[in-house]
């Protein structure tokens, strides 16, 4: 299999994010759980990743991980060659669940993200990226206004309009219904593929097989809790990606086949 595509700069060869021998385990009334064992994996400008594997894996606990939100029982997580220690500018998360406050309007909800700019600021910028994810003209409403796929729209400017290096998405498109999370998965893919834009990197959890090979450059694959690395593949497809490729069909067969093993 070739090397993915990726820029031919030198910074393209550099591991931005490193994960070393990761372990998380969390106790619950005297019972260990380990929710991630021994995970190591790098990634390096313009990968997008997607992490697959059954429910309870471990996926939300290493993305918190990485966002510096969790800290690891054993191992570390470095970016640009720094331990994470907790959340920084650089690298930025959107739920599942949109995590925006009901009573701040749109762009209300956007702004909070900016309150280490200046306040005189911070209004152009959500406005801008308020505009970029599709919303303008309804920085005024408030979430109860707005449908499930207008509410992650708030979510992803929320986390982009911060301009970080890393953006991690937890299940962003589940929560919508198919023909909403078709748009937006594609309207996400454009934005990171467009050069001139943060984030250089892409780490997607899903359950959904296809969506992990139509956005993602690698697929890695955890195990049933203790979720342990099953296999790191490379998707050598250009984007964007055409799901009647038969190629397509056999890398969602190969993921298939290995979360099932
Ligand atoms: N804060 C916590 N305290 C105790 N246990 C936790 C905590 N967070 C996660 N766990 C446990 O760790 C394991 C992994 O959970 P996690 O949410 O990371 O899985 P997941 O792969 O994201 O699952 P899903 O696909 O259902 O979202 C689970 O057994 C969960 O109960
Ligand atoms: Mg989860």
């Amino acid at each position: 299999m070739q090397k993915l595509n990726s820029t031919n700069s030198d910074d393209s060869m550099v591991s931005v994010l490193e994960l070393k021998n990761i372990t998380k385990k969390y106790s619950i009334d005297g019972n260990e759980i380990i929710a991630n064992d021994d995970i190591s994996f790098s990634l390096k400008k313009r990968e997008s990743i997607a992490l697959v594997g059954p429910s309870g894996c471990g996926k939300t606990t290493l993305i918190r991980l990485i966002a510096g939100l969790e800290v690891p029982t054993s191992g570390v997580i470095e970016f640009e060659g720094k331990p994470i220690t907790g959340p920084i500018r650089q690298i930025m998360m959107v739920f599942q669940s949109f995590a925006i406050f009901p009573w701040k309007t749109v762009q209300e909800n956007v702004e909070l993200a900016l309150l280490d700019k200046p306040e005189s600021e911070r209004s152009s910028i959500a406005t801008k990226f308020v505009d970029l994810v599709g919303l303008g003209g309804f920085e005024a409403s408030y979430p109860r206004e707005l449908s499930g796929g207008m509410k992650q729209r708030v979510g992803i400017a929320r986390a982009i309009c911060r301009e970080p290096d890393i953006l991690l998405l937890d299940e962003p498109f589940s929560a919508l219904d198919a023909l909403t999370a078709n748009n937006l998965r594609n309207e996400v893919l454009r934005f990171y593929l467009s050069k001139k834009n943060k984030p250089d990197i892409l780490i997607l959890v899903t359950h959904n097989i296809e969506e992990a090979v139509y956005m993602a450059n690698r697929v890695v694959v955890l195990s049933k809790r203790p979720g342990k690395v099953l296999g790191d593949i490379k998707i050598d497809l250009p984007f964007p990606r055409n799901k009647n490729d038969p190629k397509f069909a056999s890398y969602v067969d190969q993921v298939t086949s290995l979360i099932s093993s």
